[in-house]
């Protein structure tokens, strides 16, 4: 996917879509309902009934012990036992996902080091670059599945320059493709990285929009099981955003969880993310922090209305999918979440071409990124048959 700005993009689709109301608009990462609703009415509420002194007030540099608690809570949600009964767990607050992985990348990476990421994948250069690190690629996907083989042939590779290798996973709903890895393919990831014994591995579980899986909220966190097989080599370092989850993007809230073997392991995370954080923000927005503790305390209420968002974005994914099909438009494997990446070997071109036609997607560099999440169920039909005529000089 490269460095391509996303946001400028969509700032030139909105403007279109202002203009002109029958413009399709598929660019951006933020979920609209069919009403073209963004806002969450039980998140707006628990803004709207933030205390405003504690607010305006400094808040702690890892968002304090109520906000870990329901961080923990949200994310692990009935694993977090087990996992307690395995691992030392930790979590802080974050602007976004994007403060998690800038953390983790500058926490762990070792300056000049390369980072194991995937063939297709969001802009993750960006928080490499700031870190003084870059980006090594492997396949992600061999006959429409996570390719395991190349996974490991570049794992070794990157195992056998380094001491410590960060490897990036995105899932569920992976971005740009919306892929989700099966139970069997998690596990022989685990066996892969658990032969590294010399090494140290760091899993960057990026879980930007796992809970917008079609599955539900409890298969979400099905994952979190699998990490109890780990070797003490690998640590876990999860990235969650609730910019997706509590659709509060411009408000910039996340969190880093860190599942450690050892009391070494965990001082270190203490130590080195927690300085991390001093030297970039200080402290995560305290509005964020206010809202999502609110939030937390009608977990299961509010969980009913996410499930109603994912049900629309089910239904839209099911619909183009569908007409993919019918009309033998290539895309990528998808199961589910914001984003389908249609396969296009002149992205740049055919993404002029569709603006031509009212359509904005992102171009990426092997394909055109169609985000569900910003286009209502009934722009969705006809969508696939616009792109496949494109796509195909017609
Ligand atoms: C794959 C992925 N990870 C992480 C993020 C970070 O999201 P935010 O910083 O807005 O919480 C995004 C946002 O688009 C994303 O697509």
């Amino acid at each position: 996917m490269g460095k391509v700005d996303i946001l400028k993009i969509a700032k030139i689709a909105q403007e279109a879509k202002r203009i002109n109301p029958n413009v399709i608009d598929a660019t951006i990462g933020m979920f609209y309902d069919d009403h073209k609703n963004l806002i969450i009415p039980r998140v707006q509420k628990a803004f709207y009934d933030l205390n405003i002194l504690e607010t305006f007030q400094y808040g702690s540099t890892d968002g304090g012990k109520e906000f870990e608690e329901n961080l923990l809570d949200w994310v692990l949600d009935d694993k977090q036992k087990i996992l307690k009964s395995k691992f030392q767990v930790t979590g802080l607050s974050t602007p976004g996902g994007s403060g998690a992985l800038s953390l983790l990348f500058n926490a762990y990476g070792n300056i000049g080091d390369k980072v194991l990421l995937p063939s297709l994948r969001w802009r993750y250069e960006y928080f490499l670059n700031s870190a003084k690190l870059s980006g090594h690629e492997h396949n992600l996907f061999k006959d429409s599945k996570f390719d395991l083989e190349d996974f490991q042939i570049q794992l070794s590779y990157l195992a056998s320059k380094q001491k410590t290798v960060i490897v990036v996973i995105n899932d569920p709903c992976h971005n740009p493709t919306g892929y989700q890895l099966s139970k069997n393919e998690w596990h022989s990831i685990i066996n892969i990285v658990n032969k590294f014994e010399n090494n140290n591995i760091i899993i960057a579980y990026d879980i930007a929009y796992f809970d917008y899986n079609p599955l539900g909220f409890k298969e979400a966190r099905e994952t979190f099981e699998y990490f109890l097989d780990l070797k003490p080599h690998v640590q876990v370092l999860t990235a969650f955003s609730a910019s997706k989850s509590f659709a509060i993007y411009g408000v910039r809230l996340g969190g880093l969880i860190g599942l450690h073997h050892t009391k070494e392991q965990l001082d270190y995370f203490k130590k080195n993310v927690y300085e991390d954080v001093l030297g970039k923000w200080s402290t995560a927005p305290n509005v964020g922090i206010g809202i999502f503790n609110k939030v937390a305390l009608q977990k299961d209420e509010y969980i009913i209305e996410l499930n109603k968002l994912t049900s629309q974005l089910k239904e839209r994914g099911d619909i183009f999918i569908k007409e993919a099909k019918e009309n033998s438009l290539d895309i990528y494997p998808y199961k589910g979440g914001f984003f389908v990446l249609v396969k296009s070997d002149n992205p740049q071109y055919h993404f002029e071409q569709l603006i031509n036609k009212n359509i904005y997607l992102i171009p990426m560099n092997n394909g055109l990124r169609v985000a569900l999440c910003g286009i209502t169920t009934k722009e969705v039909y006809g969508l696939a048959k616009q792109i496949k005529d494109v796509v195909e000089g017609k």
